[in-house]
């Protein structure tokens, strides 16, 4: 299982990427535009953890010229492409020249496999945009590891653009291998509210008892 978190807060993903068990940081353009930052602030992060940009460019030439920046910046950098005609093209061109990719926008089983077989790394459906045209995103992202199994395909499924964290974990259930979740899902995942009033609970007994809050 791989966990990323989904965004370009310079401050969170040094913290939380030191501090809990993160694979690295995914972000996209919104992302690292809303946050005001740019991508060589962003690149080197992280050393020793995964790190995905995405490529800006339309057109196959200008996806290449994109990607051979971004691994100037940083040598095992990710590269997401988004699947377009064009974009299929470059991963296929950029795979043989040895780049990691995750093929992005996914919105389809048909993209999925095609990324595939361009050879993409990781394909990224995006479960709540999906879910936002009345296709059940989870579902699909199901179908996804499905047609992966059945055809032996390596290409890891990181499963991203999520609203929740029941959708989080029914696709790690599921067996998506990856999931980025964005800053306030993940702050969720660790702060549980029951599970944090029944710690304070056991600790104001034991203080009570003992006149400390430690062993
Ligand atoms: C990740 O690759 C996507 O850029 C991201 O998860 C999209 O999330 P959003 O639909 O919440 O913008």
């Amino acid at each position: 299982m791989e966990l990323y978190i989904d965004t370009a807060n310079v401050e969170k993903i040094e913290q939380y990427c030191a501090q809990y068990p993160l694979a690295g940081f995914t972000c996209n353009p919104t992302i690292v535009t809303k946050e005001n930052r740019t991508v060589e602030e962003l690149v080197n992060l992280v050393p020793g953890k995964r790190v995905f940009v995405q490529a800006i460019a339309e057109d196959y030439e200008g996806i290449l010229a994109d990607a051979r920046k971004l691994r100037s910046m940083r040598d095992d950098i990710y590269v997401k492409i988004p699947c377009t005609p064009d974009g299929y093209r470059a991963m296929y061109t950029l795979k043989q020249e040895g780049f990691g990719i995750l093929a992005t926008a996914v919105y389809t089983v048909g993209q999925a496999l095609m990324s595939a077989a361009c050879g993409a790394d990781y394909v990224a459906p995006y479960v709540n945009r999906m879910s936002d045209t009345e296709v059940d995103g989870c579902e699909l992202v199901e179908d996804i590891v499905c047609a992966f199994a059945s055809q032996k395909i390596e290409t890891k499924v990181i499963a991203a653009s999520f609203k929740n964290l029941n959708q989080v974990v029914r696709l790690l259930v599921a067996g998506a291998e990856a999931v980025t979740i964005p800053l306030d899902l993940f702050e969720k995942l660790i702060n549980n509210k029951l599970t944090n009033d029944a710690t304070k609970v056991f600790a104001d007994q034991w203080e009570a008892h003992f006149n400390r809050r430690a062993i």
